[in-house]
């Protein structure tokens, strides 16, 4: 896992990749499935507010998501249950039950929604969420780099769903693989469709001068990395992802010392070099690592410029047929 670094909290960075492409759509993604990922439950809350908890369906840095019940109503929720070990810590507690408010200010398909924020009676912060059916990029990351395809229909809506972020003046900060899920059921062009999620260190407010490092390193724009997010840092976020759907690996691994001085110095490999890759694409993602935040495009170019490209691409097509790019 590439856990979020903020504040003074080391994060572990995994560097390896696989490389076979495992064909995806919508209908074979969702055939294979199973209906939640589930990770073997440790000591299970009995009860959170109105909700019962049910199942430990993963893990993040600093959090356990549960599948849980309404007590009443059975409605299937996610719960977001902070770690013990956090409880104290005031800014942390603050920051997970401010995630709501993306929520209250964004309506957007695209961004998980978070229904409830509170404290249990013995202190547990926690988020109530709807639940979703699918898998992590992340996990799927894990069997190998993707069809450009569906690089492009999940890049399209995640730069969808995120410009509506920018668009009430939130920046997300932390777009990387274990943040956005892929669900079954159909989303754009015949591919899967995608929501975004973990709004745990995003910044509110046009420009914001931050006192701390907040992201995860591999992900991290320049700016981030001295204190500064805008959301043009997300974008440089999403090229970085983009990059790694594409080619299997992010433009810059290995410690976070040379993570650190690569993303703010050097220029990646062009995906090209590592995976023929239609040349809109791969002009598109190097225009949204550029290293100073004014040359990178905006969101809602990136999602009709990538939306353009996964409808050239639809399942089944040569995803690797630098024609089949022209933008409508
Ligand atoms: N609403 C949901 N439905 C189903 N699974 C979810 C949901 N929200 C989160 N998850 C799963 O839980 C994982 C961790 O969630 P999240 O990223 O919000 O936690 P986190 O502790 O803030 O993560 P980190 O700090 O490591 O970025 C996600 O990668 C995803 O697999
Ligand atoms: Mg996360």
């Amino acid at each position: 896992m590439k856990s979020t670094l903020a504040c003074h909290f080391a994060p572990s960075l995994r560097v390896i990749r696989g490389q076979a492409t495992a064909p995806m759509t919508a209908s074979a993604f969702a055939a294979g499935s199973q209906p939640i990922q589930r990770v073997p439950a440790e000591a299970l809350l009995p009860m959170l507010g109105h909700h019962q908890v049910l199942e430990l369906v993963a893990r993040g840095g600093m959090c356990r998501v549960f599948l849980g019940a309404h007590a009443v109503t059975g409605q299937r929720i996610a719960l977001k249950v902070l770690d013990d070990r956090w409880s104290e810590h005031e800014e942390i507690v603050a920051r997970l039950l401010g995630e709501i408010e993306v929520s209250r200010r964004v309506p957007h398909d695209g961004l998980v929604h978070i229904s409830d924020a509170a404290r249990s009676s013995s202190g547990a912060a926690y988020l109530v969420m709807e639940m979703l059916d699918g898998e992590s990029l992340a996990k799927l990351l894990e069997r190998g780099r993707m069809e450009l395809g569906a690089v492009a229909a999940i890049g399209a809506q995640i730069a969808d769903a995120v410009a509506a972020m920018h668009a009430a003046e939130i920046v997300h900060c932390d777009l990387k693989p274990e943040n956005v899920m892929l669900l079954y059921r159909d989303g754009l062009a015949g591919w899967p469709r995608v929501k975004v999620l973990d709004f745990g260190v995003a910044r509110f407010g046009e420009c914001s001068r931050v006192e701390q490092v907040a992201g995860t390193p591999c992900y991290m724009a320049p700016e981030q990395w001295r204190g500064q997010a805008e959301p043009r840092s997300d974008v440089y976020g999403l090229g970085c992802l983009l990059y790694e759907l594409t080619t299997g690996a992010a433009p810059f691994e290995g410690s976070i010392a040379n993570v650190m001085s690569a993303h703010c110095d050097l220029l990646p490999t062009p995906m090209s070099a590592r995976r023929q890759v239609p040349e809109v694409l791969d002009r598109l993602v190097s225009r949204m690592l550029a290293k100073e935040p004014g040359m990178r495009p905006r969101m809602v170019e990136i999602a009709r410029a990538l939306t353009d490209i996964a409808f050239a691409l639809p399942p089944g097509a040569r995803g690797d047929a630098t024609s089949a790019t022209a933008a409508r």
